[in-house]
C-alpha cells in the first residue's frame, strides 16, 4: 500500500513533530512526512525539519486578516503537497470548523494530559494543583471544540512526590514522542473506525459487553 502523505502543523519547539518525522524514516512506517506548516515564521521546529531535509512552509496568521484568509492559504499549501492526513503537533491556533470539518477524521492532535481532564493550557501544573495521582496524554481526531473529540491512544503517567512541573513535563513529552508515531501508524493503515465518541481500532481485542 502506498504509503499516506501527512503535513505537521506547528507553532513552536517542534518536538513532536521530530518524533513523527523520526518514526516515518522507519522502511515498513505506512506514512511520509512531506511538509511541515507552521502559522509562526519564528517557530524552532521549522529548522529542525529542515535539517531533516523535510519541506516546510510558513503561513503567518499575522499577514491575513482573517482566520479565513489564513485558513484558505493553509489549505492550499496542503493541496499542492497532495496532503492526506494532518497532524497537529504544538499547534497553537484554533481552526475553523469549515476547515475543520474539510479534514475530519483525518486530522490528529496531540495533548499533554489524559483527556477529557484538563483541557487548554498549563495541563501539567493543572494536575499537580488539582493533587491527579494519574497525569499521561492523549492523542485524537481534531473536532470543532478544543481539545476534544475521539481518542486514539493515551499514555498514563503516574505522579511522583516530588514532581514539579518541570519533572513532569518531561516524563509526559517522552510519551508523547512515543505515542503519536503509533497513533498515526494505525491512522495511516486505516486501522480507525469511529463510532460517536469511540475510536475502534482493528485487529484489537474487543471490549466486553
Ligand atoms: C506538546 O506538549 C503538546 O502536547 C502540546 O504542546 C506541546 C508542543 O511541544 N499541545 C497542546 O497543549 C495542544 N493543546 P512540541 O512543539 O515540542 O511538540
Amino acid at each position: 500500500m502506498a504509503r499516506k502523505r501527512v503535513a505537521i502543523l506547528i507553532s513552536g519547539r517542534g518536538s513532536n513533530m521530530a518524533a513523527l518525522i523520526e518514526a516515518a524514516r522507519g522502511k515498513d512506517y505506512p506514512a511520509e512526512i512531506v511538509l511541515v506548516v507552521s502559522n509562526r515564521p519564528d517557530a524552532q521546529g521549522l529548522a529542525v525539519a529542515e535539517t531533516q531535509d523535510v519541506a516546510t512552509a510558513v503561513v503567518d496568521q499575522a499577514s491575513f486578516p482573517t482566520r479565513e484568509a489564513f485558513e484558505a492559504a493553509l489549505q492550499a499549501k496542503l493541496a499542492a503537497a497532495k496532503v492526506e492526513i494532518v497532524c497537529l503537533a504544538g499547534f497553537l491556533r484554533r481552526l475553523t470548523a469549515s476547515f475543520v470539518e474539510r479534514w475530519r477524521g483525518k486530522m490528529l492532535n496531540i495533548h499533554p494530559s489524559l483527556l477529557p481532564a484538563f483541557k487548554g493550557l498549563d495541563t501539567h501544573a493543572r494536575a499537580l494543583a488539582a493533587g491527579a495521582k494519574s497525569h499521561g496524554c492523549t492523542v485524537h481526531f481534531v473536532v470543532p471544540e478544543i481539545d476534544s473529540g475521539p481518542i486514539v491512544l493515551q499514555a498514563e503517567v503516574p505522579v511522583q512526590n516530588g514532581d514539579d512541573v518541570e519533572k513532569l513535563a518531561a516524563r509526559v513529552l517522552a510519551e508523547e514522542h512515543r505515542i503519536y508515531p503509533a497513533a498515526l501508524k494505525l491512522l495511516a493503515e486505516d486501522r480507525l473506525r469511529i463510532e460517536g465518541e469511540r475510536v475502534i481500532v482493528a485487529g484489537t481485542a474487543k471490549a466486553k459487553d
